[in-house]
């Protein structure tokens, strides 16, 4: 009898290890692809690419310095920034260059 309570314990501890572990990883895992905020990091693109104009760069260049910008960003979102900057880069720089603010660009390419 004695033996079979212990039994118990030990599973039930095991158990409850094993489900805090799970919430725990999946707590501190990056979110998948579908929870990546497109919004954000096509404002931070903006923000790039508005800087990198007043500096008088060309298409070319700008789209080259702000996918090297996409790396501080973290890991599961590097692709997708890098995908967003060669898609809408150019799209972006037009709005810009025609005097678009910054909000309202991601807004007009779909983004926010
Ligand atoms: C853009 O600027 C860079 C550096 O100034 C230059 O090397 C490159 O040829 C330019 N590209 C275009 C398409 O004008």
């Amino acid at each position: 009898m004695n033996k079979l309570l212990l039994a118990f314990l030990f599973f039930g501890l095991i158990a409850s290890v094993t489900i805090s572990m799970k919430i725990d990883v999946r707590t501190q895992s990056e979110p998948n692809l579908g929870d990546i905020p497109l919004c954000l990091i096509c404002d931070f693109a903006v923000g790039k690419i508005e800087k990198y104009l007043d500096d008088k760069a060309n298409t070319t260049v700008i789209i080259d310095k702000v996918e090297k910008d996409c790396n501080i960003l973290r890991n599961s979102w590097i692709g997708k920034c890098k995908n967003i900057v060669t898609e809408y880069g150019p799209k972006i720089i037009d709005l810009l260059e025609s005097n678009e603010s910054p909000k309202a660009v991601c807004a007009i390419i779909d983004l926010c």
